[in-house]
């Protein structure tokens, strides 16, 4: 009997990221760093380390720098009130943040450097067979900083995903006499996930969360401008020869990483269609479907078992001249990943169900370019 590895780690936590509800299962998980110099830091970090006092900013201020490599690791050791906090300023004043919060300011260069993000978006999962048996290796889940470590990109993350605000802040109003500082990156961290903020939104009430509607709003528009304007860049050429249309698409990556990136149940595709001079369609390839899932897609929508053919579409019939439209698309939830998910039916994965169920999960448009061919 043939043995497969199963995804059911992965849906856990996916469910575990998506609700933010630590599960047991997810001690397994592994947090783990990109250097040679860093052990495993694992999910349980979370569990440990003490973050009080600080809600979720110790994650990332909190953060340690060994002083050998470039690598940046999640302080599990120290705990208030002597813990330090590190920030990109010199010389932080250390009062009354230090006798309040119990946590002392510092200076740290490290926190501008693209290994602070490094430290939680490099994420290796063990994988089981069927019969849950490890498979003896750490899948590679979510490479975000490495596809970006080894990428041409010049700008590091937080240059994208803190954009500086304009002008300088006074980054606290005690004491008074406190001047503003620049840059002052603002805490967007704005990614391409507008669904599962929108999920959140409607569901605030059921998952406990605080923030206000405006803030899922401001969010969720931060996020489709960015997917719209700053993530991918679509150019469409065409030529009729004889019966032959040739379309070359282009699509440059805008993202200081793969697009997608991150959590393996993003998709992107281009969704193709041709009209004739009498406005018959004669090709149409991705169309997307209400329920999230594509038509035609074989392989991955319809039958995991089966190749999507490569099709040879006869234009002898048509006539005038063609239209061709390209959209670019991307769904953050896909389809085939939903329906695997959906096949665990763990308590965590039933009550996202009955979330995700009544939503749109239409996919969100990067980019849309006509050609056309006399
Ligand atoms: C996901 C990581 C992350 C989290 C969580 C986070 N920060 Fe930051 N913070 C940064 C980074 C990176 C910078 C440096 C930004 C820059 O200058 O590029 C920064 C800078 C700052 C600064 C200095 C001003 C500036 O932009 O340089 C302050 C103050 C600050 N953060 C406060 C907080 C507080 C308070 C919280 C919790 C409510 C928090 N941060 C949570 C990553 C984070
Ligand atoms: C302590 C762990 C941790 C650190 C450090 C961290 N992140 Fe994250 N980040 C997360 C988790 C968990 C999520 C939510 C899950 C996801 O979307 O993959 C997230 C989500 C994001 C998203 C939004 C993804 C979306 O779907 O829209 C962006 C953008 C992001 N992080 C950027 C950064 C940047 C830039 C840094 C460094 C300044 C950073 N993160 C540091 C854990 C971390
Ligand atoms: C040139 C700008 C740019 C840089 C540099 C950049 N990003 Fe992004 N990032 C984007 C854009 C645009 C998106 C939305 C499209 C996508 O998901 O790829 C994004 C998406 C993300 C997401 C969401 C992925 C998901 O799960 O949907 C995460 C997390 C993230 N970035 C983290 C990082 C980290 C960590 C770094 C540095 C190692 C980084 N980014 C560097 C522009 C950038």
């Amino acid at each position: 009997m043939s043995k497969a590895p199963t995804r059911c780690m992965l849906a856990n936590l996916i469910v575990w990221l998506f609700v933010l509800l630590p599960t047991p299962a997810l001690a397994q998980g592994g947090l783990q760093g990109p250097g040679p110099n860093q052990g495993p830091t694992s999910l349980t970090v979370f569990e440990t380390a003490d973050f009080s006092g600080s809600g979720i900013c110790a994650a990332c201020h909190g953060n340690l720098k060994d002083g050998q490599g470039n690598d940046v690791s999640i302080d599990t050791l120290s705990s208030p009130p002597n813990r330090l906090i590190f920030g990109p300023f010199v010389q932080p004043l250390q009062r009354p943040m230090q006798p309040d919060s119990g946590f002392a300011p510092a200076p740290g260069g490290h926190v501008t450097d693209s290994a602070l993000c490094g430290s939680c978006h490099t994420l290796y999962t063990p994988s089981v067979w069927a019969d849950g048996t490890p498979v003896g290796f750490e899948f590679p889940e979510q490479t975000t900083y490495l596809e970006w470590a080894h990428s041409s990109f010049a700008r590091s993350c937080q240059d994208c995903h803190l954009p500086a605000a304009a002008g300088a802040v006074v980054i606290s109003n005690r004491p008074r006499r406190l001047t503003s500082r620049s840059p002052f990156g603002q805490h967007h961290f704005v990614g391409g996930n507008s669904f599962m903020v929108g999920l959140l939104k409607t569901n605030a009430r059921a998952l406990g969360v605080t923030a206000e509607p405006a803030h899922f709003d401001g969010t969720i528009s931060r996020t489709l401008s960015q997917l719209q304007q700053k993530t991918a860049l679509l150019t469409v050429a065409a030529m009729r020869i004889g019966d032959r249309l040739e379309v070359t698409v282009g699509v440059e990556n805008l993202a200081g990483h793969k697009l997608p990136s991150g959590l393996p149940s993003r998709r992107s595709w281009l969704h193709v269609s041709v009209t004739d001079g009498q406005g018959v369609v004669v090709f149409e390839s991705g169309r997307p479907r209400a329920d999230g899932s594509i038509e035609g897609n074989d392989a991955d929508d319809i039958d995991p078992s089966t190749w999507e053919p490569h099709y040879d579409i006869d234009l002898a019939g048509a006539t005038g001249s063609m239209d061709i439209t390209v959209e670019l698309l991307y769904q953050t939830v896909s389809y085939p990943f939903i329906v695997d998910l959906a096949q665990d039916e763990t308590d965590l994965v039933n009550q996202f169900m009955v979330m995700y169920d009544p939503a749109e999960n239409a996919p969100l448009r990067l980019g849309v370019e006509h050609a056309s061919a006399p």
